[in-house]
């Protein structure tokens, strides 16, 4: 009789079961518990997905450990821009050299580079020690794979999806904070924005059931947590393919009503299906802050129509007109590419044209990096390094200018905040994020961790504050 369960997540919890005493065994070989570290690269996506390996490393007898000096190492990997690819490549190297100093360390790469069949022919070739490697697909399998792994003799296990229909939930995550947790909406994308590799390495983009959304939201509050981030590539194409009908604004609207989240965030929407309702919700719904994360990608018509994102100049400028008229209070950000194939001066001007005109509170700028197997790639005209980097440049002094002014407004004001934890600056201050997303530090006691208060914002340091506790 085959016990093995077929059906998922049972399967998975079947293999966590099995490898309880065996990783148990192997703690004691060893004399010490085993500890685990996941580097994560790339977007909240990723971060995610590292919170649910995580989850099931600690459910099989793993604890967190505080660097690459640990017993089962992942990188979470990214390939968005090539120099994603080449800090992940820098660093395996590295843990071969750890490897051999610890007969109890097992490695795994997962993630978006996994999913390009060139990089799994160099790690074959070049990086043996290299114990399991998956995908994006499949990361619900890691405990059948660590199982699977430890019970053969292959040097290497590697298994690589091309795609999946199933979305396979309910294993155990481990969260990296306790007040405030991601939430998957969407996966994949079906966008194919010429430039992006994200659809090829995600797949094609699928919704969660709305109840199943609702359900793990209420989860989280009843963990403890008050901030919820609605994640997906594009989440305001969200409800594609639902046997019931859901739009993103109706879904908002539902965990809006989730009792004990007291913030929701979404991350990221795309301009091209930034519809009224939207705006709507966020204006009736206190808790949806009040901050847009808007790519733009360029501000030129013909490079946006090249780059297959299905707005104009003047459609964007129109929708950020609406969003801040309807609401006021609203930070906006964006994500800008620079040198995409084919960027002339002109161009290049139109994008910091709209810099100016939206007065972006923050804006994430990146140097165009080819992607082969995007239709970019394929693009003529490429443009030279020295132009883009003077373009890249000038740019980014814009884009600080604007960030500057638009946190000015703020200074003097008291505001609620999510005091997140201690200063990374080492300062011995708190740290709170306001619902605009920007940071404030302040003198206050650690026991303020997790819960939300008003801080006045005394001073702008550009693009964080220095504030205090309001009585
Ligand atoms: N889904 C999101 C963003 C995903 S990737 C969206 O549609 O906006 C995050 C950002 O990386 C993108 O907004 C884009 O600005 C940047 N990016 C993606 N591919 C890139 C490439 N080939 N070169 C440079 N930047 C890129
Ligand atoms: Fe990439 Fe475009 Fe999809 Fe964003 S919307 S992930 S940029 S293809
Ligand atoms: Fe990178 Fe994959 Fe996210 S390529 S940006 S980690 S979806």
């Amino acid at each position: 009789m085959n016990l093995i369960p077929n059906k998922e997540p049972d399967r998975q919890f079947y293999f966590m079961d099995q490898l309880v005493p065996m990783i148990r065994r192997e703690a004691e070989r060893a004399g010490r518990p085993l500890t685990y570290y996941i580097q994560t690269f790339g977007c909240q996506m990723n971060a995610k997905d590292s919170e649910k390996l995580a989850g099931i490393l600690e459910t099989i007898g793993y604890t967190e450990g505080k660097d690459e000096n640990s017993d089962f190492v992942i990188y979470n990997t990214c390939t968005v821009r090539e120099n994603a690819n080449t800090r992940v490549y820098g660093r395996i190297g590295y843990l071969g050299t750890l490897k051999a100093k610890n007969p109890f360390m097992k490695i795994a790469l997962c993630g978006c580079m996994m999913q390009e069949a060139l990089v799994v022919e160099k790690i074959k070739k070049s990086y043996h020690f290299v114990d399991i490697v998956f995908g994006t697909h499949n990361i619900f399998r890691l405990a059948e794979l660590i199982y699977e792994k430890m019970n053969s003799s292959k040097k290497q296990l590697i298994e690589i999806w091309d795609g999946t229909k199933e979305i396979v939930e309910d294993l155990p995550s481990s969260m990296k904070f306790d007040f405030k947790a991601g939430i998957n909406i969407t996966y994949g994308c079906d966008n194919f924005c010429t430039f992006c590799i994200v659809p090829y390495v995600r797949g094609r983009e699928k919704s969660r059931k709305p109840e199943d959304i609702v359900k793990e939201a209420e989860h989280l509050a009843a963990r403890g947590v008050v901030e919820i981030m609605l994640l997906g590539q594009n989440v305001n194409s969200y409800g594609k393919g639902l046997e019931e009908p859901c739009s993103f604004a109706q879904l908002l609207q539902k965990v809006c009503r989730v009792e004990g989240i007291k913030r929701i965030r979404f991350m990221t929407p795309h301009p091209k299906d930034f519809s009224d309702d939207v705006i709507e919700v966020m204006k009736n719904e206190p808790k949806i802050c009040r901050h847009v994360h808007l790519p733009v990608q360029s501000g030129s018509t013909s490079l946006l129509k090249r780059m297959n994102r299905h707005y104009t100049k003047e459609q964007y400028l129109t929708l950020v007109e609406k969003i801040k008229r309807e609401l006021p209070e609203v930070s906006l950000t964006t994500d800008i590419i620079v040198g995409f194939p084919g960027e002339t001066e002109s161009d290049f001007l139109d994008t910091v044209d709209v810099v100016k005109k939206c007065g972006f509170d923050s804006s994430f700028t990146f140097i165009y990096s080819k992607r082969s197997g995007t239709p970019a790639a394929k693009f003529p005209d490429e443009v030279p390094e020295d132009v883009v980097k003077d373009r890249f440049d000038r740019l980014l002094a814009v884009c600080k200018e604007e960030s500057e002014k638009a946190a000015e407004k703020l200074t003097g004001k008291t505001v609620e905040v999510l005091v997140e934890g201690l200063d990374e600056g080492n300062t011995g201050m708190l740290t709170g994020r306001l619902s605009n997303n920007l940071l404030v530090h302040f003198e206050g006691e650690e026991k303020l961790i997790g819960h939300l208060i008003n801080v006045r914002l005394d001073e702008c340091k550009g693009f964080y504050y220095i504030g205090s506790v309001a009585q």
